[in-house]
């Protein structure tokens, strides 16, 4: 099997510069790969970020797999038909049940609902299957546990979409945190605002309005946006050790989609916590989608004794950057443009100058997933559910803390 040479770790060169097309010659597939046979559970919003994912890598990663959508699942049969013919679904499945027990998938991708990832998970650890499972990695900590156990029994390779981490300018973030370069860590803070929940008139539950439904999401923001928010800070800057929340649900009822009653909202509609890190850096964490204006505002900044590092989701090939090195009168934040052939990714796509995206996150999430396969022993760049179970940790003692009004400690994953 052919060792990947073209997901950028700290390890790994990029690639030149200048080799668009190359590049992607180079890295086609060849005849004799094998390949992973992807069975996808849901095919929402996330459903589509994975089936574009998994068309892509293969067109620009080198990768001893090949990664193929085989069935795509969905209750709604003229739905899953229609999304299986326009991303090219091999086949389709309307029980999840049946499409975890197929002889033909190898791996399940689960973008359901947060309810149902921790019973999906087990029925796939039960039939073999590697396991790729959108964020949260489960309702709360326990489900996590349950999860963890089972999947690293079974030895069975297994990922949690943080896709974030795999932008190019957050990876540089972390690679140049790993360097040692900044110094000591005093302090790291991140944001995640929406404005999208405002409206009294919105009901709870249903495709995307779930997230209202405490039942279904587990919690609100918590799990939804900070839970990005925390699995970056925990890849850059370690543990967190210790926090302190306060959160708040605005609007106290709703109209639920399924039985057209009006019922209580039970998740936060809003959160701020304070966190400690076993490094000694202290965090502020806020998020919220009552944040009039903002859409999917994800910012963060880590600072240390020598440089500092800001990103910013609106300007996502960017990373900020002071360095207290230079000289006092040219000192001031520079804005890497992370788009060059020794930033990581950014090589495997573009000539320089030439920006990614979102929905490249998950393309390089999953390439990282594929060299694993490939290697075992390279360097880990992508969350598994030990670490997810980490993060479920920081969010189940964030409710806590902000339901008890005192620091709450974290357990460790
Ligand atoms: N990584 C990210 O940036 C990111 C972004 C959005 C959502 N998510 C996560 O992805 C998951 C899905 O979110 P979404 O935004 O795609 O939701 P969505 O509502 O757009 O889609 C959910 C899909 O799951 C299907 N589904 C629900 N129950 C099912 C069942 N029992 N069997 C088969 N299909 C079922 C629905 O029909 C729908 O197709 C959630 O866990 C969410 O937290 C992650």
């Amino acid at each position: 099997m052919a060792k990947s040479k073209s997901v950028k770790t700290p390890t790994v060169k990029a690639a030149t510069a200048t080799n668009s097309a190359a590049t992607i010659s180079t890295t086609a597939p060849t005849a004799s790969t094998r390949e992973l046979r992807i069975g996808l559970v849901g095919y929402g919003f996330m459903g589509r970020a994975h089936a574009n994912a998994i068309r892509q890598v293969p067109h620009f990663f080198k990768t001893g797999r090949k990664p193929v959508l085989q069935a795509v699942c969905g209750r709604d049969e003229p739905k899953v038909r229609e999304f299986a013919a326009r991303w090219d679904a091999r086949s389709i499945e309307t029980d999840w049940r049946k499409l975890v027990a197929r002889e033909d998938i190898d791996a399940v991708d689960i973008c359901t609902p947060n309810d149902s990832h921790m019973e999906i998970a087990l029925a796939c650890i039960k039939h073999g299957k590697m396991i790729l499972c959108e964020k949260p990695l489960a309702l709360n900590g326990k489900q996590g546990e349950a999860m963890v156990k089972a999947v690293e029994k079974a030895k069975l390779p297994n990922l949690v979409w943080y896709n974030y981490r795999f932008l190019p300018a957050v990876s540089l973030a972390k690679n140049i945190a790993d360097s040692g370069e900044l110094g000591k860590i005093f302090h790291y803070r991140a944001n995640f605002l929406q404005d999208w929940t405002i409206s009294t008139d919105l009901p709870q539950g249903g495709t995307g309005l779930w997230r209202l439904d405490a039942k279904v999401a587990g919690s609100g923001v918590t799990g939804d946006l900070l839970a990005h928010c925390i699995d970056t800070a925990r890849w850059i800057n370690g543990d967190i050790v210790a926090v302190s929340a306060m959160t708040e649900t605005f609007i106290k009822e709703r109209v639920h989609t399924a039985t057209g009653k009006k019922q209580p909202v039970k998740i936060d509609d809003a959160c701020a916590f304070l966190a400690r890190f076993a490094n000694g850096s202290l965090a502020v964490f806020e998020s919220t989608r009552y944040a009039r204006g903002h859409k999917a505002l994800y910012t963060f900044e880590i600072n240390g004794e020598h440089k500092s590092l800001a990103w910013d989701l609106h300007d996502l090939n960017r990373l900020s950057y002071f360095d207290h090195g230079v000289p006092s009168d040219r000192r001031g934040w520079s804005s890497i443009h992370c788009t060059d052939g020794d930033h990581p990714y950014a090589g495997n796509w573009w000539v320089p100058g030439l920006g990614l995206g979102y929905e490249h996150s998950f393309v390089h999430g999953l390439a990282e997933f594929l060299g694993a396969l490939d290697d075992p022993k390279a360097p880990r760049r992508f969350p598994d559910f030990r670490h997810a179970l980490g993060t479920q940790y920081v969010c189940d003692a964030v409710l806590e803390a902000a339901r008890t009004q005192k620091w709450v400690k974290v357990r460790t994953a």
